[in-house]
């Protein structure tokens, strides 16, 4: 299935490379995606002198290797600091291109044009780039904002394998969970999870959200650390699956880790009983969940004391009072 390009925005990104007097660009997209899409950034060819980059599709692909093939390959090309990379994907193309793009020649300008769920809400923004090492997640890496996100485009959801859509959703919770009660009780109300259920006004509150709790904390010093919820479990939940060779998408991880975080929030009475019950419902009717018994917790055990967030001995977890408790503006 072929896609047309939504001329709203890639205009918006013409409009924008056209501004800043950019002449040479470099999509880099995953071999899914420019297959799904081969013409979606084609109109770029017109303006500007356009290459595109292709890499295999999936987490494997976040290594040191693919980004030295990609230096090596913009250094062969002869392109100068001038360039500017367009990062066309989901969450890995992000990674990787931005981490690209932030230390090639010392730092080239960067623009994402997300296509997952995932990455439309949440990884496009807020600047963390970086690859993986062995199987440590994002071990090497900088933080560099992005200098353009191209917004949410919903056509490309409708291609999302479902579990991708889900992984997404995961993500689409925890913001709700942190910051708006409505947005919840939105998505409680939802019948299915469809591509189709997903409303644009949705991603658009996520992006406030998370560019609100960047601006506060740009370097994950402190408020930023709150977009850890779910993730303290939901880490340790993705790394043994992961070592077990099954592995399971990173939103899913954390739509199970939040189920079990918040059921420690009510254990302690950091949390009303109600909310912790109406996360579990929520994530219950839309994820298989696994039920963790004291073995399956002995085993996540050490996963949990690698966690990045730990100080000295402890493990940390994201402490929250109740659903949409922290405090910004509705947009
Ligand atoms: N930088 C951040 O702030 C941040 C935040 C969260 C996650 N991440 C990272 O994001 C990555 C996960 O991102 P993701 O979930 O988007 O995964 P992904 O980028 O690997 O994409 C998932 C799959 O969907 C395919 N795909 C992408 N768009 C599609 C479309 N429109 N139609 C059909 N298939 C499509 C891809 O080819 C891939 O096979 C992880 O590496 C994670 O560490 C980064």
């Amino acid at each position: 299935m072929e896609k047309k390009e939504d001329s709203n925005h890639i205009q918006h990104l013409i409009d924008y490379l056209w501004n800043r007097s950019a002449h040479q660009v470099v999509v880099l997209a995953d071999a899914n995606v420019q297959a799904l899409y081969p013409h979606y950034l084609s109109p770029l060819a017109a303006s500007f002198d356009c290459h595109t980059m292709v890499v295999p599709a999936g987490e494997a692909s976040k290594t040191l290797d693919q980004a030295e093939k990609i230096w090596r390959e913009l250094l062969d090309r002869q392109y100068g600091k001038d360039v500017v990379m367009v990062n066309f994907g989901g969450g890995m193309i992000c990674d990787l291109g931005g981490f690209v793009a932030a230390t090639y020649k010392r730092g080239v300008r960067c623009v994402n044009v997300p296509t997952t769920l995932l990455a439309m809400i949440d990884a496009a923004y807020g600047g963390k780039t970086g690859v993986d090492v062995d199987h440590v997640k994002n071990c090497v890496g900088v933080i560099r904002q992005p200098d353009l996100v191209v917004p949410a485009d919903v056509a490309f959801l409708q291609t999302l394998p479902v579990e991708e859509l889900k992984s997404g959703f995961g993500e689409l919770v925890k913001y709700a969970v942190l910051f708006s009660e409505n947005l919840f009780t939105e998505l409680e109300s939802m019948p299915a999870l469809t591509a189709a259920q997903i409303r644009p006004e949705w991603i658009a509150k996520c992006v406030y959200f998370k560019e609100s709790v960047v601006a506060l904390d740009p370097e994950d010093r402190n408020e930023r650390r709150v977009l850890n919820f779910g993730h303290t479990y939901g880490h340790a939940w993705e790394s043994y699956c992961a070592a077990l060779g099954r592995p399971v998408p990173h939103g899913v991880a954390v739509a199970i880790g939040m189920l079990y975080e918040s059921r420690r929030l009510a254990q302690l009475g950091t949390m009303p009983q109600e909310d912790a019950q109406r996360i579990e419902r929520l994530v219950r009717r839309h994820f298989n969940v696994p039920e963790w018994d004291e073995t399956v917790m002995k085993q996540l055990n050490p996963y949990l004391f690698q966690d990045k967030k730990n100080e000295a001995d402890k493990v940390v977890f994201v402490e929250i009072h109740r659903i949409g408790g922290l405090f910004y503006k509705e947009v």
